[in-house]
């Protein structure tokens, strides 16, 4: 496919992104602009130098940059700001649905209450569905580099919220946190009405994989790269129909693959792995929705079909109703018969 075509014709598929951390969307301007009006410093002079640390070898040298940025925000503004415009700009996309993480024990460990992040998240939430017509779903994750107590302390502070909550996550760094550690708050949370949802397999090995389906119960997995190593997990993966999160431009950029022409997709759509593509944390790894499908294609040389696979998918792993999942695969399928004609 020539190249401005198939920047329009990624434009034009109505999408859904499963796999994003709304503090990692926190783009500098912002990020400057919320640190003057709290009167708090950033290690960093302009939104130039800044951008320049963006430079990763890893998960977590990010992650050490994605907190320090996070630590501007303070009031329910600064979250209901942070997440519309993360919004308008998927707005923009044509992201129909997304269902976003966010990390509470980020800000409540720094004394920012619960309410406050959940508030100001959920407001821009409530806005971009009536505005927008984005449907959407909240994810609480807890970091796992942190102990299953803490996670337990963020899973009561939750409650008062719960109908705002559609499931748990775990996220932060991987190595040497396995999901064993958190097998009892997940079935806590499980048994609070959540969904559950893990990363797994990004850095870590697959036996982290097989403990977030054995062990959490997980319905979903955000990445899960690593699954190609075992087959008899991938045929596992396909019998449960588990949705595989990629995040293809945090893949390049943190190195867990050296170049976009060895990601694993193609060869997970191939298998038919139920594999979508989403952006993780847009504002650190140099784009949204568009740029994930964009660079991916190009390196992989994906086709027409595989677009649309990668669309369905997403609308398949997500946590929409029957009825709302088999509109919007209608209407990804329609969209692509319009290309053929
Ligand atoms: N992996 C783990 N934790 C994270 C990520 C990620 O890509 N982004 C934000 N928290
Ligand atoms: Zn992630």
């Amino acid at each position: 496919m020539e190249k401005t075509n198939l920047k329009n014709i990624i434009q034009g598929i109505p999408k859904a992104e499963l796999h994003l951390h709304i503090e990692g969307s926190f783009e500098p301007e912002l990020m400057f602009q919320i640190a003057k009006r709290n009167n708090i410093s950033l290690a960093y002079d302009s939104v130039e130098s800044l951008k320049k640390a963006y430079k990763f070898n890893n998960l977590q040298e990010f992650l050490d940059i994605y907190y320090i940025g996070a630590q501007v925000l303070i009031n329910e503004q600064d979250f209901y700001d942070l997440t519309w415009a993360y919004l308008t700009k998927v707005n923009s996309e044509n992201v129909v649905h997304v269902e976003v993480f966010f990390d509470p024990q980020t800000h409540t460990d720094r004394g920012v209450p619960f309410d406050v992040v959940i508030k100001g998240i959920y407001r821009a939430l409530e806005k971009a569905k009536s505005e927008f017509n984005i449907s959407y779903k909240l994810i609480m994750s807890y970091l796992r580099h942190l102990s299953e107590a803490e996670a337990f302390k963020t899973l009561e502070s939750s409650i008062p919220y719960k109908d705002w909550i559609d499931g748990v996550g775990l996220d932060s760094s991987e190595l040497g946190n396995p999901p064993n550690k958190f097998e009892n708050v997940f079935k806590a949370s499980a048994e609070q009405g959540y969904k559950l949802v893990a990363h797994a397999g990004e850095e870590g090995p697959v036996e982290y994989i097989w403990e977030a389906i054995n062990l959490l119960n997980v319905d979903r997995i955000d990445h899960g790269n690593r699954c190609l190593d075992d087959e008899k997990l991938v045929q596992v993966l396909i019998e449960k129909k588990m949705g595989l999160t990629l995040c293809p431009l945090s893949n390049v950029e943190l190195k867990v693959i050296q170049k976009m022409e060895e990601h694993p997709v193609l060869k997970m759509l191939e298998k038919g792995l139920l594999a979508t593509i989403h952006s993780d944390d847009p504002a650190y790894f140099g784009g949204y929705m568009n740029a994930n499908y964009l660079e991916t294609a190009k390196a992989l040389g994906l086709n027409k079909d595989h677009l649309m696979q990668l669309a369905i998918n997403a609308f398949e792993a997500s946590w929409l109703s029957t009825e709302d999942k088999q509109q919007h695969i209608t209407e990804v399928k329609e969209y692509f018969k319009t290309l053929h004609s």
